[in-house]
Order: C-alpha cells, then sequence, then structure tokens
C-alpha cells in the first residue's frame, strides 16, 4: 500500500470521527456547528486575500504568455488569436474558454512507449482527464449553489430552478440530483486515475490526495444524509439560518452525520487558501495565460533593467588607436 495516499486517507477518517463522536459521545454540537464553522470561514476568506494580494504585487518583468498557435505576424500569416492573442480582447476570450471550457486540458496528450509492440515514443489525445476534470467542477459549483437554499430566506426563484432541472431525472424518493452523483463518480475517477495509472501515482503527493478524499468524504456524507440515514432539514436550516444571521443556535434532533458533514466542509475551506485548490483564484492572475502576446509589435523593457556601463568601439579605438596603427590594423579614423 503506498504511504502518499494511506495517511491522507487515515486523515480524513480521523476528521470524520473527531465530528462524529464530538457531537455523538460529548455533546460538542456548538463546537462543531457554530465555532469551527465561523473560523473556517474566516481562515478561508483572510487566507484567499492574503494569496491573491501577494500574487497581485508579485513582479512581472517579462512577457511570458504560452502560446501554441501562430502568432502576429506578416498580414498574409493567419493568426491563431485564441492561442497567440495579442490583444486584451483576444486575451479575454482565451480566459473565458480556460475557465469555462478547461481548453488546455482539451489540448492534453498522453505520451506512451511501446504500443502496438513497438518501442516508439507515441502520443494520444487524453480526453477523459478533461472531461473528468469538466463533470467534477461543474459538478461541484452546481452542489454548492443548490445548498444556497440552507442559507437564503425566501430562497431565489433561480436557485429553485436549478433544483428541478438537477433533479429531472425523477429518481427514486427523495428524488436523485444528478449533480451529488456526479460529483462523487467525478472525484472517485480522478482518484482512480492517480492510484492506477504508474506515471500520475509517480508525481503524485499527500497534498494531491488529501482535497479529493476530502471532497469524496463531504460528498459521500452529503448523499448519505439525503437518501439513506435522512436528517431534519427544518432544524439544519435554523442553524445555517442563524449562522448567516449572526444569531447561532443548535437545533435539537440533528445527529452526528450532518456535523461530521459539516465539519469537513470546513477543514475543506479552511484548508483551501494553503493548498493547490488555490488555482480557483490563481488562474486569473497567470502570467502565462493572462499576458497578450504582442512581442513583435511592443518593445518591453524589463524595469528591473538598470544602467550597465559599457565600452563602445570608438572608445576602444580611441584607447587603442597608436597601437593598432603601429600593429598595421585597420582603423575608423585616422586620430
Ligand atoms: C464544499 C461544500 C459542500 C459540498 C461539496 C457538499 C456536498 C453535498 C452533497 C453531494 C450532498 C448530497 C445531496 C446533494 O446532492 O445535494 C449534500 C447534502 C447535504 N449537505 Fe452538503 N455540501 C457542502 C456544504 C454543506 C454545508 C456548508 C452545509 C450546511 C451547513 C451542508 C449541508 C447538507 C445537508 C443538510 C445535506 C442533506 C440535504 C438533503 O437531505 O436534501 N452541506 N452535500
Amino acid at each position: 500500500m503506498n504511504q502518499k495516499y494511506l495517511v491522507p486517507l487515515a486523515a480524513v477518517f480521523l476528521l470524520f470521527l473527531v465530528a462524529y463522536t464530538g457531537v455523538e459521545g460529548a455533546g460538542l454540537q456548538w463546537f462543531f456547528g457554530i465555532v469551527i464553522p465561523y473560523l473556517a470561514v474566516i481562515a478561508f476568506l483572510a487566507g484567499f486575500v492574503k494569496k491573491v494580494l501577494g500574487w497581485a504585487s508579485s513582479a512581472v518583468p517579462f512577457r511570458i504568455p504560452t502560446t501554441c498557435g501562430q502568432q502576429k505576424s506578416l498580414p498574409w500569416i493567419k493568426q491563431n488569436t485564441i492561442d497567440n492573442p495579442d490583444t486584451s480582447g483576444g486575451v479575454f476570450i482565451r480566459m473565458l474558454l480556460e475557465i469555462f471550457a478547461f481548453r488546455s486540458l482539451f489540448r492534453n496528450t498522453k505520451a506512451a512507449f511501446g504500443r502496438n509492440a513497438s518501442n516508439r515514443l507515441t502520443y494520444s489525445w487524453e480526453i477523459f482527464l478533461w472531461a473528468g476534470a469538466l463533470a467534477f467542477h461543474y459538478a461541484f459549483l452546481v452542489v454548492l449553489l443548490r445548498h444556497f437554499r440552507f442559507f437564503t430566506s425566501p430562497v431565489p426563484s433561480c436557485l429553485q430552478w436549478l433544483e428541478y432541472f438537477d433533479g429531472i431525472v425523477q429518481i427514486g424518493l427523495p428524488g436523485l440530483f444528478l449533480s451529488g452523483a456526479v460529483l462523487l463518480g467525478a472525484a472517485l475517477f480522478l482518484l482512480a486515475r492517480r492510484v492506477l495509472d504508474a506515471k500520475v501515482n509517480y508525481i503524485s503527493q499527500a497534498a494531491d490526495y488529501f482535497p479529493l478524499f476530502l471532497i469524496i468524504a463531504i460528498a459521500g456524507t452529503g448523499i448519505a444524509m439525503r437518501y439513506f440515514t435522512k436528517v431534519d432539514i427544518i432544524g439544519i436550516k435554523s442553524l445555517t439560518m442563524g449562522l448567516v444571521t449572526f444569531s447561532p443556535v443548535i437545533p435539537e434532533g440533528v445527529g452526528g452525520l450532518f456535523y461530521a458533514h459539516l465539519f469537513l466542509v470546513s477543514v475543506l475551506f479552511a484548508y483551501f487558501p494553503l493548498s493547490k485548490l488555490m488555482h480557483m483564484g490563481g488562474i486569473f492572475l497567470s502570467p502565462t495565460r493572462n499576458m497578450a502576446n504582442n512581442t513583435r509589435a511592443v518593445r518591453h523593457v524589463n524595469p528591473w533593467n538598470y544602467d550597465v556601463p559599457t565600452h563602445t568601439y570608438e572608445q576602444y579605438e580611441d584607447h587603442f588607436r597608436e597601437k593598432m596603427i603601429e600593429a598595421g590594423l585597420p582603423v575608423d579614423k585616422k586620430e
């Protein structure tokens, strides 16, 4: 068994147990239902802002957009305006496609040796990571948005529409929400890829597994609450509304599973700014993505350049003219 995923797996299991037994055994509802969520939100906001401010104030002295198409050049050479934009408008479109469609991941290829019993290095299109990642992120977004019904009263009609479309398959009672199932399935797929693909496994660390296990546990506990153990939604709503209106209450009869779900979510939020999950904010500040490639049209001078003392040829010749003439070397000026 691989230690790189056993430790984060055990950590997530332990976190679950801490909250579950803390509530069921020690009656710490107020701690897991009020103190921890507030602390998590503060840690999330403060950490997020600090990280983004740090990136925003970092110097970017060079034009370093990553490009993969024809740069703007002579009028009769067709430019690839999306993959190699030279204007802010082009960069904006490129960013939109990156953020909403994971375009660069779509272009991802896989390298492998020895296909068809040959020893040649071959590249193939790798669509599954893109599909899995897209499914995972959109499902997460929908689940998160749907949860706003716990924090709003009355629930806005757009959320009700979202719930309606998410539950449109009308399987089971309470009806299946597609996004919850897709979230769990996609997270399990991303985990399987890390565990089973030898190359990805080799470069995966505990910090790659921990958020996956955490999200799988959050989705798992959520699904268990909705479809299997059932929970007192009215009681939970009084707790969540109490949290957002800063007048927290602890309802009677809400069990440890809900507090474990909430605790795991709190850990995810607090951990978020310290982790690779910050790519959510980082994508916007990535100089390899958010810069226009106009290096042929505009001269970009490195602001860190300092005056370098130079010794021109004229100065050199002035210095050595006599010796050059003596040695029979050609000189520009005779005197
Ligand atoms: C990262 C944030 C969260 C994720 C990814 C998440 C995920 C899920 C999932 C997948 C479900 C299964 C049912 C469904 O698809 O809606 C669920 C249910 C549930 N979640 Fe969450 N959750 C999150 C945050 C929260 C928070 C902050 C609360 C409350 C404070 C909460 C309370 C609940 C409750 C009460 C249910 C059961 C819903 C029902 O019975 O209809 N969740 N969650």
